[in-house]
């Protein structure tokens, strides 16, 4: 079939495109952010897992009359899809200048702005939820969210911003305002205060617009009108034709013409395979073809259009004529855990092909005895039997052959599914089971016939035939499960070691058991087997003081709850990170080479190829380097671009230079590496036998250990280990290199230490660093990622911008991002613990390693805090603390947020569990026993004094209610055998300021303008922790002006020198300081124009002042505490004062699956008086849900070989808005004073975090409980981190 190329037609925010020439590989969002300049769609993963890409995509259905609206993550929208459509991003809903829509007013008013990358992917699913619906429930809108992820803000603020816009919700413009202002009454059910924050609230739900449906611009007329979309169109690329058939006859014909054409459906799967494929291809694109979409009932037999989307099958559950159809009404089960935009996307007919065990719907459709309907142009219509064909590895379908149809057979029968996952929701499957029971008739509770799938992360899907033959004919009962239990144990045991493990057998043999049991339960009320809902209705609640006075008004800034300085920017999507610079003339794009080898001698670099495509400019390699190849020249231990011997996996050997992003990827792939293994690969703590370290062991130390041991009258030694943490800030590592005059450079890029990469770059380009201007208006994202890493970019694109003068812009994609930023330190702890009959702990000897990576980098730093905290917040007075860093050959391991802390306090608090268990004590008691007091003093010398850790302690008991909680959990583990709940509290103290001294010091310049508005620079970046909001409040009050009338500028060398980086939670109160300094003094020189007419107003005293020649700009500079700890002679103090916490988690494990749900989580933080309590709240809440993801669900997982296999978020799975605690209450305590923090605060970044180990502790609370009933030892190992596979270990 001979077809021109067509012209491609569709419409973005209301403006018609028309392309004649496209590349039908070219994404959506690559095509929004490249060549329509519309960068509010973000760039978070190109994969189609973080949902930052998220727009609205609009279709007119012909038949229906209706306009359809779907939420699509665009980087998974191949351009050519989009013919005859309509796409709407965030630019297209509100903007500053033409005021924001509801949905982007309410995520900023309400705090759900953070680092901001997320946002516009956020505001896009919820505004698309609202233009299909607008009075969605709660659920929907929860729902809505499972495809977008957010690193920074911890959901809830989010959540309660976008519930606004249900029914449900109280406390939203549209349900008439807080019930508690009103006479109406809750939606919520609350009678006592208002639904969130009592009595202050973070929002004033009266400065919220009303959200009003009929003013959504229209759809575009012109794509309603006959036409556009029916004929065959074909769009040829360079390498990619697309076809476009609108029959099947068309399809069929080109399928006949062209048997290798790929066929494109939800394309969540092809898009990303033509993004890197290299050769010729020819796609067939089925998503317009109605044959395919259809269902109907034919000889009781359903026969489901291979084009349905998984949205468009979970709607089928609700139509009338397909009640009785068990397997359509079991699949909104097994897809409610898929994200909208994943839902919407991927089809029925494209799921099968996939052919994949871990493929949700497989079990369901093979145990329901479905078949494949496929048809080709040549031949009849033939039926496949998917239970045959595709549990085999080749494809059954012939190459002329396109799958449209799947057909079910309409029976009634007892259907249950399970899946067990990393996390519950858009992850594939660790175990999946169908179950189709046809029950007796005449019996109850007998089984007729059986049929049962297990699919999975298992190579390929398991029928467990005798274990169906076992049931059929059998009536249930608890006797018969176990015997059912005992028949599929033994049927999988020949999996065993063959792609089975023994954790996915229990599974297997749970599911099993859950389905028998739910069908005893069938509807009663009792002890309910299936667990891993979360529920729709979250609650919480913030509390905290607020200054009365200034309420939400502009003045008198510090003290009250503003948004982010810059959140409708963010909202809207017209805050600028690097990647969404405009691209200047003359621009190249370098992509790096990176090792495949742990360690490796280089025998060859093969260019050629990579330097003979078009549009290659040239590479870059060590012989490029003018300055000292190092990326920290003071450790000159790691080589910027490797000369003959590469270290790691992702090291970077050289870099390709194009005229664009795609040609210097592709290029970058060409070049030909050769190696040389070398040995030894040391890859573990294994290198403590190996004794390869990356300097000495650090100690702190206090008391008579061994005089400590004498005294106690039990001791107890054992070795605990915690793995990986990856950081997935939402903006990977990038920069813009520009040169200027002589050797002259500015690097706009996102790092916390502007100061040390401006001395990088100097020192790589051997120049000095007055030359190198480093510049950093945001970051999307931190938490201690962008310190050290973030160099890399910005040295690489300087030596390119030197040797081709031009300006070289570099961004990691994901994977190499996750790669080349080692994250977190593992770590392993032996220790010795000495205590007495009481509880009460009189030694303990810790010796702690980590796993360091290949460099120094800030290892050492991380191991030292870690040190510094080896007693968390317990008075031990005997105490030998010892930590070491091991080398190894994977990429550096950095600082993230808690820096050492994390590692320590989760040994720390397991040691506290082990003794609590060996005297059987309960673990409260014996915490509560070693707590620190006011007047005593660390092992680090802080003398505790004004120390609010035991009120917090004693808040969080009675916040949580913590005595009656612990007694209702003992009476639910009685009555439930199959849930258990657990139920813990636990402290947290956190240093603020930095042990070396030295860096304890910030600069700021301050500027007035002469029409009185204010820019305010400082050392510190913004990346989303509300530094700049802070500083703003800051410097507004200082100056007794309103808060707009500040600006706080970017991030740059040139305006403040030798800043320290922004690190250590201490950020506010250096910068903070040395901003106040700056506005004391310029209020000091307008003091006599103030005097001199006092009615006259700031702009007037700032004109007085300037035409009497006096200077409105000056600097400021603190250098702050006295402190400093000293490793040699273990004198300190080693900070300023200790910000302290208290955390109380429930969780409710499901002793089948090893899954638990966390039912609640109170927080009592002391944070002085806080700056910005929605701020600080803000943190306490995204700390701690970070720490969750550490502790809980995020999995670092390597090949036996070394190679990272969870390298992206498609991968490895940080928390969704689904995992918040379901309540989740966070108080700061009151009436707090801080005479060490700036305006009486304290600093808060990272302590947080910390306080999700409690959610670890009570999971644990809740194993030893159904270890004791099933009399097992009270004394077991949890590992970390508490996914369900561990778990489950500990249970059995
Ligand atoms: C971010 C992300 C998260 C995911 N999470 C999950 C998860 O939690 N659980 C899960 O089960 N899956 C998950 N998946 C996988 C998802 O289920 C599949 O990608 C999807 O079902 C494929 O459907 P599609 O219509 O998009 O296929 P496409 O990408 O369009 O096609 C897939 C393959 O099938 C072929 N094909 C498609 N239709 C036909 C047809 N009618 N006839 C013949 N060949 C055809 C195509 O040529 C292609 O080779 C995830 C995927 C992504 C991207
Ligand atoms: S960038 Fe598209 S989902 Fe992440
Ligand atoms: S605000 Fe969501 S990722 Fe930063």
């Amino acid at each position: 079939m001979a077809v021109n190329t067509d012209m491609l037609v569709f419409f973005v925010n209301g403006k018609k495109v028309c392309l004649r020439n496209v590349e039908p590989e070219t994404t959506l969002m690559a095509y929004l952010r490249r060549d329509l300049g519309l960068t509010g769609t973000k760039n978070g993963c190109d994969e189609g897992s973080c949902g930052a890409c998220t727009v609205m995509v609009s279709a007119y259905n012909r038949d229906s009359g209706r306009i359809v609206h779907k939420a699509l993550t665009s980087c998974m929208v191949p351009i050519c899809t989009l013919h005859g459509l309509a796409v709407t991003t965030t630019e297209g809903i509100g903007s500053l200048a033409t005021g924001l829509h509801p949905v982007q007013e309410r995520i900023v008013k309400f705090h759900g702005t953070q680092c901001g990358f997320c946002t516009p992917g956020m505001v896009m699913s919820m505004y698309t939820l609202l233009r299909s619906n607008p009075n969605p429930t709660r659920k929907q809108v929860s729902d809505s969210l499972h495809g977008n992820i957010c690193r920074c803000t911890g959901y809830r603020p989010i959540m309660d911003a976008f519930w606004t816009f249900s029914k449900e919700t109280c406390c939203s413009p549209e349900n008439g305002g807080c019930c508690q202002d009103t006479d109406l009454s809750c939606p919520q059910g609350n009678s006592a205060g208002c639904c969130r924050g009592q009595p202050a609230k973070l929002t004033d739900i009266s400065s919220l617009s009303l959200y009003d449906p009929t003013q959504e611009p229209i759809f575009p007329p012109e794509l309603q009108v006959e036409g556009l979309c029916e004929n065959l169109v074909c769009f040829r690329g360079r390498r990619v034709t697309w076809y476009r058939p609108v029959t099947l006859s068309q399809a069929l014909q080109i399928k006949s013409e062209n048997p290798d054409a790929q066929i494109a459906s939800g394309c969540t799967f092809l898009a990303q395979q033509l993004k890197t494929c290299v050769q010729e291809v020819i796609v067939i694109d089925i998503s317009g073809l109605k044959e395919l979409k259809s269902h109907e009932i034919k000889n009781g037999v359903l026969m489901l259009g291979a084009g349905l989307s998984m949205a468009d099958l979970i709607d089928l559950s609700d139509h009338g004529d397909l009640a009785e159809v068990s397997l359509v009404q079991a699949v909104p089960k097994v897809l409610e855990s898929w994200g909208s935009q994943l839902k919407n996307s991927a089809t029925l007919g494209g799921h099968i092909m996939l052919r994949g065990a871990r493929y949700d719907l497989m079990p369901l459709l093979v145990a329901g005895d479905c078949f494949a309907l496929v048809a080709s142009k040549a031949d009849a219509e033939r039926k496949i039997q998917l239970k045959e064909a595709f549990l085999r590895d080749s494809n059954p379908l012939k190459p002329c052959e396109i799958l449209i149809s799947v057909g079910v057979p309409c029976a009634q029968k007892f259907v249950q599914t399970f899946k067990v996952a990393k996390r519950k929701h858009q992850d594939l499957a660790s175990l999946s089971a169908a179950f189709f029971l046809g029950i007796s008739p005449s019996e109850k509770l007998k089984i007729d016939d059986a049929q049962i799938t297990y699919g999975g992360n298992i190579p390929s899907l398991i029928v467990p035939v005798e274990t169906t033959k076992f049931l059929a004919g059998r009536k249930v009962s608890e006797e018969m499960i176990g015997e059912a239990m005992l028949a599929l144990q033994s049927e999988l045991l020949p999996f065993e070691g063959k792609g089975l493990s023994k954790t996915q057998s229990l599974w297997a043999q749970g599911f099993l058991s859950k389905c028998l049991l739910e069908l005893i339960a069938g509807n009663q009320q009792g002890d309910r087997v299936t667990t891993n809902e979360q529920p729709d209705i979250y609650k919480s609640c913030q509390i905290f003081e607020i200054d009365q006075e200034g309420t939400f008004s502009k003045l008198k800034a510090v003290g009250q709850p503003l948004t982010h300085s810059t959140g409708e920017e963010q909202a809207t999507g017209e805050a600028v990170f690097i990647d969404d610079i405009p691209m200047t003339v003359g621009e190249l794009y370098m992509y790096p080479v990176l090792s495949t080898q742990h360690h490796a001698k280089i025998t060859g670099v093969d260019l050629s190829e990579a330097l003979s495509m078009p549009g290659v400019h040239g590479y870059i390699d060590h012989k490029d380097v003018p300055g000292v190849n190092f990326v920290f020249a003071e450790y000159a231990d790691e080589e910027l671009l490797a000369t003959d011997t590469v270290h790691h996996c992702g090291q970077i050997i050289c870099g390709i230079v194009a005229t664009d992003r795609d040609t210097a990827v592709s290029a970058a792939q060409c070049v030909k590496v050769t190696y040389e293994d070398l040995t030894p690969v040391i890859l573990t703590i294994q290198a403590i036998e190996a004794k390869s370290f990356l300097g000495l062991p650090w100690r702190v130390t206090r008391g008579n250990l061994e005089a400590g041991f004498a005294q106690s009258d039990e001791v107890l030694e054992g070795e605990l280990s915690t793995k990986g943490q990856k950081h997935i800030y939402l903006e990977t590592l990038g920069a813009l290199s520009v040169p200027r005059e002589r050797d002259q450079i500015e690097v706009y890029t996102g790092t916390q230490l502007c100061h040390t990469l401006q001395i990088a770059v100097a020192e790589v380009l051997g120049v000095p660093a007055h030359n190198v201007v480093v510049k950093v208006k945001r970051i999307g994202g931190g938490f201690g990622g962008k310190e050290s890493r973030s160099l890399l970019p910005s040295m690489i694109t300087a030596l390119a911008a030197r040797k081709f003068r031009r300006p070289v812009r570099c961004i990691f994609n994901r994977k190499d991002d996750t790669l080349i930023n080692g994250g977190r330190h593992p770590s392993l702890a032996r220790y010795k613990v000495g205590f007495t009959k009481e509880g009460k702990i009189i030694a303990l000897q810790t010796m702690l390693y980590t796993n360091g990576g290949i460099t120094k980098e800030t290892s050492n730093s991380v191991i030292k805090l870690a040190v510094i905290r080896g007693e968390s917040c317990y008075n031990i007075p005997n105490v030998l603390v010892e930590g070491r860093v091991c080398r190894t050959n994977h990429s550096s391991h950095a600082s993230l947020r808690g820096f050492g802390c994390p590692q320590m306090l989760w040994i720390v608090e397991n040691i506290l569990t082990a003794v609590a268990t060996h005297l059987s004590l309960q673990p409260h008691k014996v915490r509560e026993l070693q707590l620190y007091k006011e007047g005593e003093t660390t092992i680090t010398n802080c003398f505790l004094e004004n120390f609010k850790l035991p009120k917090c302690w004693e808040e969080c008991k009675s916040l949580a209610d913590f005595d009656k909680r612990s007694q209702l959990v003992k009476e639910f583990n009685s009555t439930n055998k199959q849930r258990k709940r657990g139920l813990a509290i636990q402290p947290m103290m956190f240093g603020i300021g930095i042990y070396d001294k030295f860096l304890n010091q910030a600069g700021a310049l301050v500027h007035i303008y002469t029409d009185g508005s204010v820019l305010v620079t400082h050392g510190g970046c913004e990346m989303g922790q509300g530094l700049h909001t802070k500083i703003k409040q800051i410097a507004s009050d200082t100056l007794g002006i309103s808060f707009d009338k500040v600006l706080v500028s970017e991030t740059c060398t040139n305006m403040v020198p030798n800043a320290t980086a922004t690190v250590a939670s201490v950020s506010t109160e250096l910068n903070g300081r040395a901003v106040h300094a700056a506005c004391i003094t310029l209020v000091e020189r307008l003091r006599p124009f103030r005097e001199a007419d006092p009615q006259a107003g700031w702009e007037k005293w700032v004109s007085a002042a300037y035409f009497s020649r006096v200077s409105l700009s000056t600097t400021g500079f603190v250098s702050y505490g006295d402190f400093g700890f000293d490793f040699d002679t273990c004198k300190g103090p080693d900070c300023m004062y200790l910000t302290c916490g208290v955390g109380c988690s429930e969780v409710e494990v499901d002793c089948l699956t090893g899954e638990h749900k966390l039912v609640r989580t109170d927080i009592v933080m002391d944070v002085g008086r806080s700056i910005n309590p929605a701020v600080d709240i803000g943190q306490i809440e995204g700390g701690f849900v970070q720490g969750y993801g550490y502790y809980m669900m995020e999995e670092v997982v390597h090949s036996p070989e070394g190679k990272l296999l969870t390298d992206s978020p498609l991968t490895y799975k940080i928390p969704l808005a689904a995992d918040i605690p379901a309540q989740f209450n966070v108080a700061l305590l009151k009436n707090n004073l801080n005479d060490k923090g700036i305006y009486s605060s304290k600093g808060i970044g990272e302590p947080p975090l910390l306080l999700a180990l409690s959610v670890y502790l009570a999971t644990h609370d809740a194993v030893k409980s159904a270890r004791v009933e099933r009399g097992l030892s009270e004394v077991f190992y949890l590992e970390h981190p508490s996914i369900p596979a561990n778990v489950l270990k500990a249970l059995n």
